[in-house]
């Protein structure tokens, strides 16, 4: 029983490697595709959900080698954060994952600070989740980072967690003075 998710995990971890050894897949994929806004938004793999009862939408971003323009090039990779994305934010959270319902994917224009098109998660969890959810998503050691599935793991650990969680929110400060290399690796330590 085990035998599938495994596949789908390797295939997870070779879409990501190549994912973060460039920042487009492709140079067609780069040159036509320059704004957020022409990037379709994704919806789950059954079809549209509604918000299940005393839930709230939250959104969670994704480091560069999820960027959105790979997440679109990678269908594989879409369905492996519906997949996953519930189970790992469930686990962290102590909930069944029925508890956390995905609702799309969707692009946050982060090139000015972060020269990427951010992946975010739509997802509702439970209202009264949502200041530990805030919390754990600074916390290194929480469980939400520590997934016992290292599929579900790896994917976790490549959150964002300067993303606010408030949908349409977007990263604080994002005056876009060019100054050069501040980069992913500067948000990411963001705390
Ligand atoms: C995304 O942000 C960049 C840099 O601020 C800007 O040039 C571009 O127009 C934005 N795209 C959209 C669709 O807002
Ligand atoms: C971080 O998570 C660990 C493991 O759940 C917990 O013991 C610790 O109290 C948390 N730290 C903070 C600051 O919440």
């Amino acid at each position: 029983m085990r035998s599938q998710s495994a596949l789908i995990g390797s295939i997870a971890l070779a879409a990501i490697a190549s994912g973060s050894s460039t920042s487009a897949t492709s140079t067609s994929t780069s040159s036509s595709i320059t704004t957020a806004g022409l990037l379709p938004t994704l919806s789950p793999p059954n079809g549209p959900v509604s918000a299940p009862a005393d839930s709230t939408l939250i959104q969670i971003g994704f480091l560069g080698p999820l960027n959105y323009q790979f997440i679109i090039a990678n269908p594989v990779s879409s369905a492996q954060i519906f997949m996953w994305l519930p189970e790992g934010l469930a686990h962290g959270l102590g909930l069944n994952s029925d508890q956390v319902v995905m609702e799309s994917l969707a692009p946050l224009n982060t090139t000015a600070r972060l020269h990427y098109i951010t992946t975010l998660a739509l997802a509702y969890i439970p209202t009264n989740m949502v200041s530990s959810l805030a919390l754990d998503l600074h916390n290194t050691t929480a469980t939400l980072y520590n997934d016992p599935d290292s599929s579900v793991k790896t994917l976790m650990n490549l959150i964002n967690p300067s993303i606010p969680l408030a949908p349409g929110s977007n990263l604080p400060d994002t005056d876009s003075t060019g100054t050069g290399s501040a980069g992913a690796a500067s948000s990411t330590a963001a705390t």
